[in-house]
């Protein structure tokens, strides 16, 4: 199982994290980009973000909880980027972004809430490298994982096998030792997490790892 940190709730600051999870078996360190628009809340300064992964071999996975994701597109793709997520409920020009995106060699992938229909996603299946599966509604770490999710993860899974693409699943919200298992049986293959892995670093990520 891959293993996406998010660094949103760390206690420590942005270059002890990063130091820490250089040293770990993380395989992204998931960046949570917040307008105080799309969601209430706001966070990180790009010039923060940039400094930070300066301090990390890690890729980055950067998550889009933004009105406008163009706008921060640019300044991700010169970072050490794996893919960046937009959110599906903030885009009317799905294609047009998925496009965007990949133009700058980036892998590309789309976040969709609790509350949207997993179907709507199906044609664009094709031409994403992943779906991010909330899991709770965006905007904040240590929100309780939502179970509905588990039929939304095989739904989604189910239609990736139909179509025969090659479209991985990422969960963000609510990930534990227990709901790991369940996404993992549910089909996921990347877990994003922030507050359970912070009270264990090191350890945390390798049960998520070991999954
Ligand atoms: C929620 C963010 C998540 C969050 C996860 O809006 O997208 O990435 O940091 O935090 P936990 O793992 O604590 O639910
Ligand atoms: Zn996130």
């Amino acid at each position: 199982m891959k293993v996406s940190v998010s660094i949103l709730s760390s206690v420590l600051k942005g270059q002890d994290i990063v130091k820490k999870l250089d040293k770990s078996n993380a395989d992204y360190i998931h960046i949570d980009v917040m307008d105080g628009k799309f969601v209430e809340n706001k966070t990180w300064m790009f010039s923060e973000i940039k400094k930070i992964s300066s301090y990390s071999h890690l890729p980055l996975d950067v998550h889009l909880m933004v009105e406008n994701p163009k706008k921060y597109i640019e300044d991700y793709a010169l970072l050490n980027t794996n893919d960046i997520i937009f959110h599906y409920e903030a885009v009317k020009n799905i294609n047009d972004m998925i496009n965007y995106i990949k133009g700058y060699g980036l892998k590309v992938g789309i976040a969709i809430n609790p509350d949207t229909d997993v179907n709507v996603l199906f044609p664009f299946l094709k031409d994403l490298d992943l779906v991010l599966v909330m899991s709770v509604f965006p905007g904040a770490s240590g929100q309780l994982f939502i179970e509905g999710t588990l039929k939304r993860i095989q739904m989604l899974k189910e239609e990736i096998l139909r179509q025969n693409v090659k479209t991985i699943i990422s969960v963000d919200g609510g990930i534990n030792d227990e709901t790991a298992l369940l996404c993992k049986d549910a089909g996921v293959n990347v877990l994003v997490s922030a507050s359970y892995i912070h009270k264990d670093i090191i350890n945390n990520i390798d049960i998520l790892k070991n999954m």
